[in-house]
């Protein structure tokens, strides 16, 4: 009876650890996750009736309890070195010549392998089962963390195929991209501080006092290195080494590659830097070793680290700097925002002196305080961020900064609206700034498209008191503006011809010009299809907006609000006299219409650098079809235009199984509305 117990027992922790192997470290599940569900209740039910039964390295037991002592030390068999650093393709090329004269011959070969931005640590199986995990520490002394990598479902509580007696691996924990965000959209839901980043959120998530807490975060790892092994196969070199430990059932990483000369090291380098943002965890660098174990001796190390082994570092996305102030901008809307003004810092291949802010709540959130060092990160194509403070550098009588209750541009009121995160100025357009970025709006690509209308002319107009409103644009006249310093024929002519050709421009684009709220440009055409003149939109009440396909109650209020304001009416009627043109001479030609409809009903995300377009291009090409362009990938979204260094975004898409277009593949969207090959 207690042998078919047994067997049982034994058969469900087999096909459990297999489907776990296939899952984790494999990536290619072999059995649903309803079956899996089925073994798992079985075995546990098996084990609840027979608990003398239950062994360590059952499926079951990963979540132990919780530590009340200090994390034990842990010496390892084996210390744990770290690597000396290149950051030049120079540096590398005299490691290499290095090795060439110490060898008195060049390496025989040389495994690249991708420097894993995550936490190392140290696992160690007895028997093939796992007996202990502890962290790197100082290298000779680490800290016993058994009972949190336990919970890590791509380490393997048991090893596959044979064993040796002994083994000591070394490899990178880390937290997946995705479950980063995901773990900080929960953090901002709940209104709580967001986690720094993906490598120490991780290293706190291996350090919590309670697996239960460890088990939440869905670390994973790879392990790229053995240490001590007692009773294994003859092996020669680290490319062997991989290879069987990835047969013990261990998650290596399988963008290494064997390689033996340096210009192939340097190709691997130079991808590992473009594909730096096309993984699923955080990279930053490549690690390049001499594949030859007998050639690894002969080189030997120094006091810290392997001579035979060195990493390529990529520039940090990450610095820390001073936020020296908070400031705030009002934009066109009269929407508040705060922005960090930094001290230059060089992050991510630019230099960044400010980054926004978005509003209060987020600055609470993250408690970042003016005199602060700071966190900054710029990551690929991302827009650079305050990540978060660095608190053990924060001085004393920093104070928490507030929304001040006057703009300092107008001195009206900013107020919060009720169940709003963005705080606005209520001093309409006679507020300075917002009366800038509306003016900048009204003249940019996406709105009339006056060329060299940019902000340093409209701050000059303004300056000067020669404009007040976007109507005043088309009454600039050249004695004027030659009066300006620096301002001769040639610009003045280029500026007034511009401004001439603007008041052609069809309905739609002056209507997203004046930058009425929720008028972006897909509603500006509905609007412009439906009205064919402006007089006519300034007449059309709600229930006739919402009438338009595609149009909500919220767009109809906010445009009904417009035009029902005096200063609007004022503002059509003088840019009217100005010879602007309010409506649409003839209606849409059919090719229009057609081209409309092509993208209607369809969300895109377009992500990365495209050759052809740039992103307000794309977004714009999108819109004239009628299709919508989101910011962030979700299951609703038809496809994902990714150009180069497209980012996490492309990561999040393959996750959903959303269709990804390449540039070639988009070019034929626009043209026949299809996303297939
Ligand atoms: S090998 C004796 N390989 O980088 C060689 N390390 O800066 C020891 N790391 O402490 C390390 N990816 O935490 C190696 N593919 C890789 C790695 C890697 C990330 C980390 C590791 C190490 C640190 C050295």
């Amino acid at each position: 009876m207690t042998a078919d117990i047994e067997r049982r027992l034994a058969e469900l922790r087999e096909a459990l650890h297999r489907a776990n192997h296939r899952y984790y470290v494999l990536d290619d599940p072999e059995i649903s996750d309803a079956e899996f569900d089925a073994l798992l209740r079985e075995l546990v039910a098996l084990e609840r009736d027979y608990p003398e039964l239950i062994t360590d390295d059952s499926p079951t037991q990963r979540v132990g309890a919780p530590l009340d002592t200090a994390f034990a030390p842990v010496e390892h068999l084996e210390r744990m070195f770290s690597l000396d650093n290149v950051e030049s393709i120079e540096e590398l090329e005299a490691w290499q010549a290095r090795l060439t004269r110490t060898l008195g011959h060049d390496p025989s070969g040389y495994v690249c392998e991708q420097k894993i931005d995550g936490l190392a640590v140290s696992i160690t199986y007895a028997d093939g089962r796992l007996v202990q995990a502890a962290t790197r520490g100082d290298g000779r002394v680490g800290e016993d963390i058994t009972a949190n990598v336990r919970t890590i479902d791509a380490v393997p509580l048991r090893l596959q195929g044979d064993p040796p007696e002994l083994i000591e691996v070394r490899g990178e924990i880390y937290m997946p991209v995705a479950a980063f965000a995901a773990l900080n959209a929960r953090q901002a839901e709940l209104g709580e501080k967001p986690y720094v980043n993906p490598r120490n959120t991780a290293a706190g998530s291996v350090r919590q006092k309670d697996p239960a807490k460890t088990a939440e975060r869905s670390l994973s790892i790879w392990l790229y290195q053995a240490g001590r092994v007692v009773g294994g196969p003859d092996i020669s070199t680290q490319s062997d080494s991989l290879e069987w430990l990835a047969d013990l059932g261990l998650r290596v990483n399988p963008a290494s590659r064997r390689v033996t000369d340096l210009a192939s090291i340097e190709a691997y380098v130079a991808e590992t830097e473009k594909g730096r943002h096309d993984n699923e965890y955080e990279i930053d660098g490549a690690v390049v070793k001499v594949d030859d174990l007998r050639e690894q001796t002969r080189l030997g190390f120094t006091a810290k680290s392997p001579r035979w082994a060195v990493a390529f570092k990529l520039p940090p996305e990450e610095k820390t700097t001073t936020l020296e102030s908070i400031e705030i901008n009002v934009g066109r809307t009269g929407a508040v925002t705060p922005y960090a003004v930094l001290e230059p810092v060089f992050v991510g291949g630019v230099t960044i002196t400010n980054a926004t802010l978005h509003n209060e709540g987020e600055i609470h959130r993250k408690d970042v305080r003016p005199g602060d060092t700071v966190i900054v990160r710029r990551a690929g194509d991302v827009i650079p961020e305050v990540v978060g403070p660095v608190l053990s550098k924060r001085q004393k009588r920093t104070r928490a900064w507030d929304m001040p209750a006057m703009c300092p541009f107008c001195g009206n009121p900013i107020v919060l609206p009720a169940g709003e995160a963005k705080a606005r100025c209520t001093g309409g357009y006679a507020c300075p700034s917002r009366l800038r970025e509306y003016l900048y709006h009204f003249a940019s690509r996406g709105g009339m498209d006056i060329e060299g209308l940019g902000y340093k002319t409209v701050d000059l107009l303004l300056s000067e008191g020669v404009i007040g409103d976007p109507a005043d644009i088309f009454t600039l006249d050249a004695a004027t503006l030659l009066g300006f310093e620096g301002w001769g024929e040639v610009s003045v002519n280029n500026l007034l011809g511009a401004i001439e050709g603007a008041k052609d421009q069809p309905l739609s684009r002056l209507l997203t010009a004046l930058g009425i709220d929720h008028v972006g440009g897909t509603v500006a055409r509905a609007l412009a299809n439906r009205f064919r003149s402006l007089p006519a939109m300034l007449a059309a009440t709600e229930e006739q907006i919402t009438e338009i396909d595609g149009i909500g109650p919220e767009i109809a209020r906010s445009v009904v609000q417009w035009s029902e304001d005096a200063v609007n009416r004022d503002l059509v009627a003088r840019l009217g006299e100005a010879g602007v043109r309010l409506e649409d001479p003839e209606p849409e030609t059919e090719t229009d219409t057609e081209q409309a409809a092509l993208l209607a009903g369809r969300s895109f995300v377009v992500t990365g650098t495209l050759e052809g377009f740039s992103r307000a291009d794309a977004k714009e090409a999108i819109e004239q079809r009628g299709g919508k362009v989101t910011g962030s990938v979700s299951g609703r979204t038809t496809a994902l235009v990714a150009g180069a260094s497209p980012g996490s975004k492309l990561a999040k898409a393959e996750s959903l199984g959303v269709p990804v277009l390449d540039e070639t593949a988009f070019n034929r969207l626009l043209e026949t509305g299809s996303i297939d090959g």
